[in-house]
């Protein structure tokens, strides 16, 4: 696994993070797994697999429900090297760690056990919780002073140790003033967690083994168990559709503070979308109302103009994009490019300086420096079965509402006269002409008004 240099005292310590994804409920009210739905074009899953990279974990170890092939594949996609293996029945978090017990054993120093519904946790707030097991700790749990506790387990505490998490369900009226609520999210002795949590028992209300039982086992054998306290926004786990659109807005914000903080200037970023993976230059400009759709590269000195849409777009310094623009995959603006209003641009190469600036769809194209196409300019390319590309070279110039017939190819410096439809190839520095010659007839329209006028009267 591609891992960072993870800044801590403990990097030495090998490590291994377990994500459990096989509990699903039924509040999604949705056709594809939970974890499969997105923040910010990336699955929930994906965003803790990327953390969890991102915190310099050697090992990831996935946990998912029977039958859920496509989850298994989102992992592996983002994280090859992967362990997954399958909980057949949903018996708690306990359990489902246990199901992974044989790629756990002994081998690690640290495990750490995160959850894949708890998409907006921080690489560094996973350092700082696994810190205290190169001091001793067994258990360390995240915590965090929940608005309302309710519903969630809560953490008993005596200074700065933890005596036990307790469910919701299971606690006494007195511990469900604890206001202190368990995350889910723990770290690990790797060395002694199998064997802590082999001692769950499911003598609970829910006839669950719960993983949280593992407090009371370690302080029971004399192991240290501590907390860390994160913030409730951080640890928010996502269970329907209301909750989604709250971790996708808290998420957003961090996107647009990283981009703001590095030099990108948003007039209003609360109505700019950005995804997980968008990269900015300096000195871009966006302006209000902006969608960077996935896979996304925006070069220095560029202006963004409001109300455009990009997807796998990338965009070289100093272009100029909007308003109204939108960039469909693939599509690769040169340096200095002029994209303008209502302009659809598709899988298409566009080389440095080129305008395209008004009213045009351009789609599987290469089109060379310097080339103005005029307004109104359609590449025909699909006859309804296959795909066509348009090659357009150099300083090249088409008129304004010309339809150029894929596949065709325009050469270097090359004049296209307005109105054109082109459907033969353009040599370079000729002019093309494929429209109606113009007939004009004089004094016709003196002639056509006396002559209806005239009719008009005798009715
Ligand atoms: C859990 C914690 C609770 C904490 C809460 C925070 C336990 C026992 N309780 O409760 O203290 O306050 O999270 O949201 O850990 N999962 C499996 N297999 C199972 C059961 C669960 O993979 O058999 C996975 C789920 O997919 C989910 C995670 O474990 O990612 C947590 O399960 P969930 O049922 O949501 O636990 P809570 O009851 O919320
Ligand atoms: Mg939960």
């Amino acid at each position: 696994m591609v891992s960072k240099d993870s800044g801590l005292s403990s990097a030495t310590r090998s490590c291994a993070a377990i994500i459990l994804a096989a509990g699903e409920g039924t509040r999604m009210k949705s056709d594809i797994p939970k974890v499969l739905h997105e923040i910010a074009n990336l699955s929930m899953i994906g965003h803790v697999i990327m953390m969890v990279q991102e915190a310099g974990v050697d090992t990831l170890i996935a946990v998912i429900g029977p039958g859920r092939e496509d989850v298994r594949a989102e992992i592996l996609k983002l994280c090859p090297s992967a362990k997954i293996v399958v909980q057949e029945q949903r018996l708690g978090t306990a359990h489902a760690v246990l199901a992974a017990k044989h790629e756990i054993g002994e081998r690690f120093d640290d495990l750490l056990v995160l959850f894949a519904d708890t998409p907006l946790l921080r690489a560094e707030t996973l350092q700082s919780l696994r810190k205290p097991l190169s001091s001793g700790a067994a258990v360390v749990a995240l915590g965090f002073d929940a608005e309302n506790p309710a519903g969630y387990g809560r953490i008993l505490t005596e200074g700065d140790r933890m005596i036990a998490i307790r469910e919701h369900k299971d606690a006494t009226e007195a511990e469900r003033e604890v206001t202190l609520c368990n995350s889910g999210l723990m770290a690990l002795d790797g060395k002694l967690a199998i064997g802590l949590i082999e001692a769950i028992e499911n003598k609970n209300s829910q006839r669950e083994f719960y993983l949280t039982d593992v407090v009371e086992i370690a302080n029971r054998r004399g192991l240290a168990s501590f907390y860390r306290v994160a913030d409730e926004q951080e640890v928010m786990g996502v269970n329907d559709r209301v909750q989604l659109s709250r971790a996708e807005a808290v998420f957003q914000g961090r996107l647009r503070n990283g981009a703001m903080l590095a030099g990108v200037t948003m007039t209003a970023p609360e109505t700019v979308f950005l995804s997980f993976d968008t990269r900015f230059g300096r000195d871009v400009h966006v302006e209000p109302h902006v969608v960077f759709g996935r896979g996304v590269s925006v070069g220095d000195n560029v202006r963004v103009k409001a109300f455009s849409y990009f997807e796998e777009t990338k965009i070289a310094e100093q272009a100029e994009i909007g308003p109204f623009a939108r960039l469909r995959p693939g599509t690769e603006l040169g340096v200095g490019v002029k994209i303008g209003n209502f302009v659809e641009v598709k899988k298409s190469v566009i080389g440095d300086g080129a305008k395209i600036n008004h009213l045009s769809y351009i789609g599987d194209a290469t089109i060379g420096a310097r080339s103005n196409i005029g307004a109104g300019t359609i590449t025909c390319n699909y006859d309804g079965f296959f795909k066509y590309t348009t090659i357009i070279g150099e300083d090249a110039f088409i008129g304004a509402n010309s339809s150029l017939l894929a596949p065709i190819s325009i050469g270097n410096g090359a004049f296209v006269g307005s109105g054109s439809v082109v459907t033969d190839d353009v040599p370079a520095n000729a002019l093309a002409l494929a429209r109606g010659k113009q007939v004009v007839k004089l004094e016709w329209a003196t002639a056509f008004r006396e002559k209806a006028r005239a009719k008009k009267a005798r009715k």
